[in-house]
């Protein structure tokens, strides 16, 4: 139907599983706006994974998530710390600075990670009543740039953050592919290291659409089904997100996805390496490739496949794998640069 694509992990459809729980929960009637048993049920199940003591909701878009996560734990004259490349700085079109009036402090960074040495520097100075007073930490994990944060590193931001009198929120679009490269469970990789809040992603991994946001501060975000309403991310016929997540937690589909998806990477860059005109740039810890292609291949490549350019100063391009790609997608990719060179 379309080309092959390696340019998001959203390029691709919902996972059979899913699709065939939305058939299934298509039956009869049922209150909408989440005042259904099956969500109810749901975001108890997600609860329990995050380990306890915290509170869900679900949103539609993943930036929707976002917002929603820095609105309920920030005034308008609160500051957000993120990564000059993350997603809320760069792909929101303003929407965090639009929802929560704050500012977003984007740091630079060699990988896409923060840490406490980036940001200490940033904090010196006794920000009076004439500056945006610093609330959260913000990354994504994994990041942008297909790294990862450690237990360990997560941990440390987690205490910078409080030590500060900051939270620190976890952009988790990918948290599924995280959680499969560091091997833990998602309670391992946000409550137990002191993370505030959290979403959890589904649609690049293999849901139509749904996020879940998970609050380790309940008490701080009681407002949150407020904000979600002005946002515009309370669906109403929300059974359709709680069935996708049902079926994305049973068996714990989640992790079959993520981890193919990983593994697909790890393939494809273990090929495009072994071409000596290619250079692979990053280490691959979960489902994204960046690499730089001589540049005459770029044109003909893009009219076979769908993938974006990450620096066209160098013809570094990413490729993203995701649930579905095959290893047959991978060999006709790779044939395609052979013919081509
Ligand atoms: C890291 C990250 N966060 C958030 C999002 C936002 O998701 P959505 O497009 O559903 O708003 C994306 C989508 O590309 C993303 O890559």
């Amino acid at each position: 139907m379309y080309k092959i694509s390696f340019g998001s992990d959203n390029h691709s459809g919902m996972h059979p599983a899913v699709l065939q729980a939305l058939h299934k929960a298509n039956d009869g009637y049922c209150p909408a706006y989440g005042d259904d048993p099956l969500t109810e049920k749901v975001l108890a199940d997600i609860k329990q994974l995050f380990g306890g003591g915290c509170e869900a909701w679900f949103t539609i878009t993943g930036t929707g998530a976002n917002i929603l996560c820095l609105q309920s734990l920030m005034s308008s004259f609160n500051a957000v710390l993120c990564a000059a490349t993350s997603h809320i700085n760069v792909d929101e079109c303003g929407a965090v600075q639009k929802f929560t009036q704050g500012r977003l402090h984007p740091i630079n960074t060699p990988d896409g990670k923060l840490t406490p040495a980036l940001i200490a520097p940033r904090l010196l100075g006794d920000r009076d009543q004439h500056h945006s007073q610093f609330r959260l930490i913000s990354i994504s994990q994994s990041t942008e740039y297909g790294t990862l944060y450690s237990l360990a590193e997560l941990a440390a931001l987690a205490d910078f953050a409080h030590a500060h009198n900051m939270l620190l929120h976890i952009d988790g679009a990918r948290l599924a592919n995280a959680a499969v490269a560091l091997g833990c469970c998602l309670q391992a990789m946000t409550k137990d290291v002191g993370v505030d809040i959290v979403s959890f992603g589904g649609t690049k991994n293999g849901l139509m659409c749904g996020e879940a946001i998970v609050s380790f501060k309940p008490e701080l975000t009681k407002d949150m089904r407020f904000y979600r309403k002005q946002a515009t991310q309370l669906f109403s016929k929300m059974r359709f997100i709680a069935a996708q997540f049902e079926a994305y937690l049973a068996d714990d589909l989640y992790i079959t996805n993520a981890m193919h998806a990983n593994m697909m990477a790890t393939l494809l860059a273990k090929r495009l390496a072994e071409i000596p005109q290619l250079t692979v740039t990053q280490a691959v810890t979960v489902n994204s490739v960046f690499v730089i292609l001589p540049e005459k291949l770029i044109e003909p490549l893009q009219a076979k496949y769908h993938f974006y350019t990450w620096d066209e100063a160098r013809n570094e391009v990413r490729l993203m794998c995701s649930f579905n790609t095959t290893e047959a997608h991978i060999a006709d990719l790779l044939a395609t640069i052979k013919s081509l060179l």
